[in-house]
């Protein structure tokens, strides 16, 4: 895969991260490259501007803008800002400001890029972070696929920020402009949604970015019913725990156990942290922590990890995170300690753990029309 951005008379070398030798997918995506034909040749910048980048996915914006200007760079993800900031070494950038989304939006802001997020409440909380802290002046430029910008979605941006206009496509991407002069809507900065589990003594706040932070996933329903219980847990991890609500309900079972809640948004992160101390009074014994997987945790040191893997990376379907998070939890897991897993039926996981555990430590749990839950036994 071509790791050079080549444009105007610079080139910067770009990964992914994690760093893959065989990797398919790219660092950067011709959004990044309509913002800088569209600011090199259509707007004379003097240098020093402070300039917001948000969303970033791997600092090709965050690199290419670091060279003359101020940034600050906001991302929700965890592997984003470790690809940032790797990126930035890798092409020796001057450093920036890296933030988090549920971070302040800093003040004196002099123009924004904004690659739209995936998830349309974390783009109407950060359309309303704008709209509250930037000069109604500060132009906002945003950037995606032709195909994913609707009518709708140009609406939020008129509600919730102000006045928006389109440009032309280019390789499939379009710009939307715009200027936080609309009223400020307050219900819309409030970050949190909350709601019950029907059935289940768990109740949940979900920040913006948060997987299915709006209702539960129909997976982690049917996982919910199939969580084991047993004393002799000492050590339980969900990966990839999202509001954490698989975590609550392994915590709820088995009491003595100790939990560890990994989540590489640290939105999600955050919601798990609230939520398990909302359902438990001693916390002494649960940790919430962003990472990629499992990444540093200490071989051998959990007795069962619950996953509901992701399929996707940023906008690209890939599923290397998932036999990532099984290849991680084998190193992880105790002699005779169990993984299990959810997902869609066709996506064929038993194929991944059998080659990972071996053939006869994967069984199957539980199936309904759409899921399969699997169990791998380590040993
Ligand atoms: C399908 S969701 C499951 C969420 C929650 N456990 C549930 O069942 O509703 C997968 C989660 O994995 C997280 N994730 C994606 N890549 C990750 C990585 N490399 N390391 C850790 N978590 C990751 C996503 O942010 C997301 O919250």
């Amino acid at each position: 895969m071509k790791n050079e951005l080549q444009l105007y008379d610079r080139t910067l070398k770009l990964s992914r991260y994690p760093y893959r030798s065989n990797d398919k997918l790219q660092a950067w995506d011709a959004g990044d490259e309509y913002i800088i034909h569209h600011t090199e040749e259509e707007m004379s910048l003097a240098s020093g501007q402070r300039i917001l980048i948000l969303n970033d996915h791997f600092g090709a914006l965050s690199c290419w803008f670091s060279q003359r200007h101020q940034v600050t760079t906001m991302s929700d993800s965890f592997l984003s800002h470790q690809g940032i900031q790797h990126n930035l070494q890798e092409n020796q950038c001057p450093s920036i400001n890296l933030l988090t989304t549920m971070d302040d939006i800093p003040s004196n802001v002099d123009l924004v890029f904004l690659k739209l997020p995936k998830i349309n409440r974390h783009l109407i909380w950060q359309l309303s972070q704008l709209r509250k802290y930037l000069h109604p002046a500060c132009q906002i430029i945003a950037v995606n696929k032709v195909k994913e910008i609707h009518t709708s979605t140009l609406k939020l941006f008129e509600k919730y920020l102000g006045r928006t206009t389109t440009s032309l496509a280019w390789k499939k991407h379009r710009l939307i402009f715009s200027m936080p002069d609309a009223p400020l809507i307050h219900s819309a900065c409030e970050p949190e949604l909350t709601w019950a589990v029907e059935g289940e003594s768990i109740r949940l706040i979900n920040l913006p970015n948060v997987y299915s932070g709006e209702k539960l996933d129909q997976g982690a329903r049917f996982f919910l019913t199939h969580i084991p219980e047993n004393p002799l847990f000492k050590h339980i991890v969900d990966l990839g725990c999202g509001n954490g609500v698989l975590a609550i309900k392994a915590k709820q079972l088995n009491p003595a156990a100790s939990v560890t809640c990994i989540d590489e948004s640290f939105m999600a992160v955050e919601s798990a942290r609230q939520n398990l101390h909302h359902h438990f009074s001693d916390c002494s014994h649960i940790r919430c922590v962003a990472n990629n997987c499992l990444d540093d945790i200490e071989e051998k040191s959990a007795d069962l990890i619950l996953c509901n893997p992701p399929f996707h990376q940023q906008t690209a379907i890939t599923d290397h995170i998932a036999w990532q998070m099984f290849c991680d939890a084998k190193h992880v897991l105790n002699n005779g300690g169990q993984l299990l897993v959810i997902g869609n039926r066709h996506l064929g996981y038993d194929g991944k753990l059998t080659r990972i555990f071996g053939k006869t430590s994967v069984k199957t749990v539980a199936a309904n029309k759409k899921f399969v839950i699997l169990q791998a036994t380590k040993g």
